[in-house]
C-alpha cells in the first residue's frame, strides 16, 4: 500500500493522537494558487473555518492570502496572524453586535451581508462608530453543488444568503442607509465540489444577476464567488495539490467581469486539506464474531468528519508492511458513530502501530471537541520535526 511521506522516527515519544502538518505540501499548494491567481489577477481569502493552527496561518499569511472569517474569533485570529484587515472578509448569518464592531474597528475589507435586518444593524453600529462599512450582498444563487447535503449552501431551501426574490427590496434599502456602502456581491454554493460544471453554473447565474445591477446602474466593484473546491480524499499521495488550474479557468472563461471589477475566492479545504494528517496509535486489535476491529486512540473528538458527514479519509498503517487485512477502524468513544472506516483493508495491524488518517488538514483539528473529557489533540509541523 502506497503511504505518505512521514518522519516516523521523529514521531517517537510524541503523545498520540496529534495532528501533523506537512508545511512543504502547504507551501507547494500556495505556490500553485499564487501562480494561477497572478495570471488572472484573482484574490484568494483563506476560509479560516477550515484551520486556524498558528503555524499553518503563518505560512498562508506569508503567501499573501487574505482571510475569510465567520466569527469575531476568526477575525481576531486573522489579525493576530498578521493578515491585513484590508484583505479580511466577514460572512455569517448571525453576526453578533460585538463581532460587527470588531470588524468596524479594524476597518475590514468587507462584510458579507446575509439579510436585511443584518444590513440595518451594521448601518446602525457603523453610524455609532462614525464609520462606513463596506458590504457585499450574499446572494443565494440557487445552484446545486452536487455534494453532501450537509455542506450544500446555495439552494433556496438553505438558510444562507438573500434569495433572488428579495433582491429588489434589499437594493431599495441602501438609499436610506448612509453608513453602509455596497461594494460587492457574494456567492457560495457548497463545499468539496469536484465537478467543475457546478462552478460553471454558478458563473452563468452570477452573469445573470450582474445584469440586474447593470440595468439599475448600480456599480459593483467586487465579485466574490466563495469557496468549495474539493480535494482528492481517495488518493492524497497521487494528488497532493488540487486542480487549481481547471478551477480558476472555469471562472476566467465563464464569468463576465465588468470593467475594473475584481474577483475574489474564499478557499478553505483546497488550501489546507492535504497538508494535514491525524496520527493515532492502535490501542487494541479486537476479534469480533464476524469482524476485526482496530481500536485507535483517536476518536471523533479528534476528527469528526467520518461520523458527521460519512466522510472518507484514507487510512495508512505507518509501521506495518504485513499482508493486508480487513478491519473496522474505530475510536474509543462510547458511540457507534465513532467509526473512521468499515471493512477497510490495511497492512496487518497490531497494538502500538501508528495510523495515519490522511487529508485531515481542513475541518479536522478545528472541529475537535472535548466530549468524554478527552484532551484536545496537539499539532506539530514538518518544520518543527526536522
Ligand atoms: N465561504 C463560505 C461562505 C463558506 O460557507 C465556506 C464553507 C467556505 C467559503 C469554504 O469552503 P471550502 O473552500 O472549504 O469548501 N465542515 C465541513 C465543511 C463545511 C464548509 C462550510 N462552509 C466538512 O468538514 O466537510
Amino acid at each position: 500500500m502506497l503511504k505518505g511521506n512521514f518522519p516516523i522516527e521523529k514521531f517517537k515519544g510524541i503523545e498520540t493522537p496529534f495532528y501533523y502538518y506537512d508545511l512543504n505540501v502547504l507551501r507547494q499548494t500556495l505556490a500553485t494558487i499564487n501562480e494561477q491567481t497572478e495570471q488572472h489577477d484573482f484574490h484568494v481569502h483563506f476560509a479560516m473555518k477550515a484551520n486556524v493552527n498558528p503555524e499553518v496561518l503563518r505560512v498562508i499569511k506569508e503567501a499573501g492570502l487574505g482571510a475569510d472569517c465567520v466569527s469575531g474569533g476568526e477575525v481576531q485570529a486573522a489579525i493576530d496572524a498578521g493578515i491585513s484587515a484590508s484583505k479580511i472578509v466577514f460572512a455569517g448569518v448571525g453576526k453578533a453586535d460585538w463581532e460587527i464592531e470588531l470588524g468596524l474597528k479594524n476597518d475590514i475589507f468587507c462584510f458579507n451581508v446575509e439579510s436585511i435586518p443584518e444590513l440595518q444593524v451594521i448601518d446602525e453600529l457603523a453610524k455609532q462608530n462614525n464609520k462606513t462599512a463596506n458590504v457585499a450582498l450574499r446572494i443565494n444563487p440557487n445552484v446545486s453543488a452536487n455534494t453532501h447535503h450537509y455542506i450544500t449552501t446555495g439552494l433556496n431551501e438553505n438558510k444562507f444568503g438573500i434569495n433572488m426574490s428579495e433582491l429588489e427590496s434589499v437594493i431599495g434599502q441602501f438609499d436610506g442607509l448612509k453608513n453602509v456602502k455596497l461594494i460587492g456581491l457574494h456567492f457560495h454554493i457548497g463545499s468539496q465540489i469536484t465537478d467543475m460544471t457546478s462552478f460553471q453554473a454558478l458563473c452563468i447565474r452570477v452573469n445573470e444577476i450582474q445584469e440586474l445591477f447593470i440595468a439599475q446602474q448600480i456599480k459593483i466593484e467586487h465579485i466574490n464567488v466563495g469557496g468549495g473546491l474539493g480535494i482528492n480524499y481517495e488518493h492524497p499521495n497521487h494528488f497532493p495539490t488540487p486542480d487549481f488550474e481547471s478551477y480558476f479557468k472555469v471562472f476566467k472563461n465563464h464569468l463576465t467581469l465588468q470593467p475594473n471589477q475584481t474577483l475574489h475566492f474564499e478557499l478553505g479545504r483546497a488550501v489546507v486539506g492535504q497538508c494535514g494528517t491525524l496520527i493515532s496509535k492502535v490501542l487494541y486489535v479486537k476479534e469480533g464474531t464476524s469482524k476485526k476491529f482496530a481500536i485507535l486512540d483517536a476518536g471523533f473528538t479528534d476528527l469528526i468528519r467520518p461520523a458527521l458527514y460519512q466522510a472518507y479519509h484514507r487510512i495508512e498503517n505507518l509501521n506495518s508492511t504485513g499482508a493486508e487485512q480487513v478491519y473496522d477502524v474505530v475510536g474509543p468513544i462510547c458511540e457507534s458513530s465513532d467509526t473512521f472506516a468499515k471493512d477497510y483493508s490495511m497492512n496487518a495491524t497490531q497494538r502500538g502501530d501508528l495510523i495515519a488518517l490522511r487529508s485531515a488538514g481542513a475541518y479536522g483539528e478545528i472541529m475537535a471537541s472535548q466530549y468524554n473529557l478527552r484532551k484536545l489533540p496537539k499539532a506539530y509541523t514538518s518544520d518543527q520535526l526536522i
